[in-house]
């Protein structure tokens, strides 16, 4: 039977669209006409609207104009389109934040923010809330029911702090219910009598801030905590009217790459479909890097939700934001519009459809040029894109079904760079990313999953760093190996607690020293031109940054220290426990030596690889990753290095699904990319 699940079940096809602003262009209806032109030409099937257009929407407080989005939506839907449909809050109009101050943000020092740019506004003041409601609601009455309206595009790219009263005390409440109305809990599990910071009462506690405090590493998580639960509950105000008038309209919000200053682990909780804003650097050096990380963040929006995700914004040529700002050069154009399909996307989106006359942003990439015709190189490159999608429509909805995680955490990441021993930088992002070039470089299809997830379903765990453990994700960890999984953690495991303290008793804490029959004594930090050494079956591998000492206590070594006090000590080892068995890497390398060791463990494990790789992993830029309905496989076959690669061994005999031809194998040019189609199985 076949399986799918669309990224948006009211439209199931792959997506090709963006945000488009037609509030810009109120004046100059002339330019509606040709954008309506030009979406068909484009083979554009969707456009995100009403994205910062409050004050078209609503010019003077409950005096409101719809007439803009009225005919935008009528008119893109007569031309063959749909709408993602934008609630506002983004960004508020003037007399908002005259009227009502409170709508506006306070910084770290206490001081109130003045009106301007976006993305600003306090997420705890109730008259925000109220706003935020009423224009929700209106919009849901109007349009929610409209047949072009396929999905609900909440706000724009949450993200900040504020430290307003309202603010401060929601924290209070917040740690009140926590710590169950007792300021003795919390001064336990903040260890407050540190530096003599004992709280008398929950009335004492502020947000901790550059004139405030910052060396309470408890109340330091605590906030950031908070920060996501009044994002997430702002969300859940935004999502209530909605879901009330058109409850089957499903709702996102677009989400950012690496960013730090919200657990998007919690805001999947209340979305219906994972998307994000995919803009990385290409052409900046590394280039099989920068498609690697963005990779990545491909692989954690899918595994968000579980199922096929949007990539909500890109940029059709370049950004301008960025100390420079280089248009994707011929090829790129495609190919990081066919990664995005790849990894489970089910829509290429940009941002933007028309490039803006004025403000900080009217050098930005777009569809449509200031030149305003379809006589662009961009403009020919995302009509092509949609060819591309028309010709592999099929595979929206299919899943990607990956055997291997990654284990990666925000709350983890919080309190690994709040932590001040070992080096500043701790690089935990990056550690991930690294665990996830070997499976990239090899065609394995990879999850990113959150502590939450459900381990079970994955042939190998990797954990690097997993430095804050709580007591649940040690007896997940636990019990996922004793039932037979494979788990591969590093150094920094089970370290602190869910209130960053640190465990007693040896780390890595818990069970955790018995499931990998280790005990980690202390940790070597190295300067940044120091490496230190590892030896493995008379093989020496280059370390960095982290060694750490640790005692084999029915581990079995696999590899030791070459240098140091500590040479000839262990630093890989091996356990079997329960029906599993558990690796620990007790230094960072280089990226050989965990290369190496994926390559054995992916062929140990029998992990699937999207076509057969030779031990070293593919030619340098190359990789491969399936999606299915579970009966036909298809393969993307990718070329991100600026040189040709040939003959690449497909594994078995497809159909090139642009060209129609059988093959057992494909030459890339460079940037290039193969889409390919097995038989049925059925
Ligand atoms: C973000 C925003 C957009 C726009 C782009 C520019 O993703 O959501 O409104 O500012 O960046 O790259
Ligand atoms: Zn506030």
């Amino acid at each position: 039977m076949k399986m799918k699940h669309y990224a948006n079940e009211q439209f199931p096809h792959l997506i090709h669209g963006g945000d488009y602003n037609p509030e810009q262009w109120i004046d100059t209806p002339s330019v509606w006409d040709e954008d309506m032109r030009l979406m068909k030409l484009a083979n554009c099937n969707e456009m995100t609207v009403g994205i910062f257009a409050w004050s078209a929407l609503e010019p003077q407080e409950g005096k409101y104009d719809f007439s803009f989005l009225d005919e935008t939506i009528d008119r893109v839907y007569q031309n063959g389109g749909r709408i993602m449909l934008a609630t506002p809050s983004g960004a508020r109009p003037h007399w908002m934040a005259d009227k009502y101050p409170e709508v506006l943000r306070v910084d770290g020092k206490g001081q109130r923010m003045h009106f301007s740019a976006r993305h600003n506004h306090c997420f705890t003041s109730p008259v925000y809330r109220e706003k935020v409601r009423e224009i929700n609601t209106l919009l849901a009455k109007r349009y929610g029911n409209h047949p072009a309206v396929i999905a609900w595009h909440i706000s724009n790219e949450y993200g900040g702090e504020c430290y307003c009263p309202l603010c401060q005390n929601a924290f209070r409440d917040f740690l009140r219910r926590k710590y169950e109305g007792d300021i003795g809990k919390l001064n336990r599990a903040y260890w407050t009598s540190f530096w003599s910071h004992t709280y008398d009462s929950f009335d004492q506690i502020e947000a901790p801030s550059e004139l405030g405090e910052r060396s309470i590493h408890g109340l330091n998580l605590d906030w950031k905590r908070f920060v996501t639960a009044q994002t997430v509950d702002f969300i859940k105000n935004e999502i209530a009217p909605i879901k009330e008038i058109c409850p089957s309209v499903p709702v996102t919000t677009n989400m950012m790459y690496a960013f730090d200053g919200l657990n998007y682990n919690k805001l999947g909780e209340v979305l219906d479909i994972a998307s994000w804003d995919s803009y990385p650097e290409w052409h900046s050096g590394d280039q099989e890097k920068t498609a690697q990380n963005n990779a990545f963040w491909h692989d954690f929006f899918r595994t968000l939700k579980g199922r096929p995700f949007l990539m909500m914004e890109s940029t059709p040529s370049l950004v301008n934001w960025k100390e420079i700002n280089k248009p994707k050069r011929p090829g790129m154009d495609l190919l990081a519009s066919v990664q995005a399909i790849a990894h489970g996307s089910d829509s290429v989106q940009y941002f933007q459809w028309r490039k803006s006359r004025g403000s900080v942003e009217k050098f930005h990439g777009a569809v449509v040029d200031h030149v305003g015709t379809e006589h662009t190189r961009v403009f020919q490159a995302v009509k092509r894109m949609g060819e591309i999608l028309g010709q592999i429509d099929e595979i929206a909805g299919c899943d990607v079904s990956a055997e291997v995680a990654i284990l990666y955490d925000w709350e983890n990441m919080w309190a690994l760079d709040d932590s001040q021993a070992f080096a500043k930088n701790k690089k935990y992002t990056e550690t991930c990313y690294g665990y996830h070039k070997a499976l990239w470089k090899r065609g394995i299809n990879c999850d990113i999953i959150g502590t939450d997830a459900d381990l079970s379903k994955y042939k190998l765990v990797i954990a690097p760093m997993l430095y804050l453990t709580s007591e649940a994700t040690i007896d997940k960890l636990t019990t996922y190996v004793a039932a037979g999984g494979t788990l591969y953690a590093t150094y920094m495991l089970g370290m602190v607690d869910e209130n960053d303290l640190c465990y007693l008793g040896g780390f890595p804490a818990g069970n955790l020293r018995e499931v990998f029959g280790i005990w980690n004594e202390e940790i070597d930090t190295l300067f940044p031109e120091e490496t230190g050494e590892v030896v493995m079956g008379g093989k020496t591998y280059p370390t960095v940054d982290y060694s750490e000492i640790i005692h084999a206590e029915g581990a079995t070594v696999l590899a030791t220290y070459g240098k140091e006090f500590y040479a000839g000590m262990p630093a890989f080892t091996s356990h079997v426990y329960g029906k599993g068995k558990a690796y620990y890497q007790a230094f960072r390398d280089t990226g050989l030596f965990q290369d190496e060791v994926l390559e054995t463990l992916s062929n140990q494990l029998g992990l699937q690889r999207s076509i057969p790789s030779p031990a070293g992993g593919l030619p340098y830029g190359v990789t491969a990753h399936t999606r299915t309905d579970g009966q036909t496989v298809y393969l993307f076959v990718e070329n991100y290095s600026d040189n040709p690669v040939g003959n690449i061994e497909l594994g078995a005999e497809m159909t090139d699904m642009l060209t129609g031809e059988r093959r057992t194998a494909c030459s890339l040019p460079r940037y290039g990319f193969a889409i390919f189609k097995s038989q049925d199985k059925s």
